[in-house]
């Protein structure tokens, strides 16, 4: 792939961490929750913010040896499919009266898209360190995918 192109995924892809830390953030705010509920959404919130800034580095990576990152089989229609789904869910999350479930499970389908679609793991780095951080933010993607399928289905 073409270093502007690698460019603009890798922002694409810290677009849509910060997308998830406003959709947690937003349920980390809801009054009518419980404070252990917005407890669990503040730190999700933490975790995407995280995930947004080791992207940026690997954005920094590239700015300054653009050889050092490749980007494989990243379709860009969907990484963009997938911001405008983030969209359409910061407007549901806004919803009246939104139930902690309802907010679980809309948490689980969207962290399960985002791990389907495995992004991160199409980047490809040589350096150890680097590598550490793309599997640190697929970990992460993995766990909260696999917690919130698990409180959507009342396991909390
Ligand atoms: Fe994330
Ligand atoms: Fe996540």
């Amino acid at each position: 792939m073409e270093q502007h192109k690698v460019d603009a995924v890798l922002a694409n892809l810290v677009s849509i961490e910060t997308g998830l830390v406003q959709i947690y953030q937003y349920l980390a705010n809801r009054e009518h929750f419980s404070r252990p509920v917005r407890m669990f959404w503040n730190n999700m919130q933490k975790e995407e913010q995280k995930h947004a800034q080791l992207i940026q580095e690997l954005r920094n990576l590239q700015h300054s040896r653009p050889d050092a990152v490749e980007v494989t089989g990243i379709d860009r229609e969907s990484v963009q499919a997938f911001i405008d789904k983030i969209k359409t869910v910061l407007i549901e999350v806004k919803k009246p009266g939104l139930s902690e479930s309802a907010a679980y499970s809309i948490g689980a389908v969207i962290e399960a898209e985002l791990d389907e679609g495995a992004f991160i793991d199409k980047i490809k780095v040589a350096d150890e360190q680097y590598k550490a951080i793309i599997r640190s933010v697929a970990n992460d993607c993995k766990k909260h995918s696999a917690m919130l399928a698990a409180y959507a289905h009342g396991a909390r």
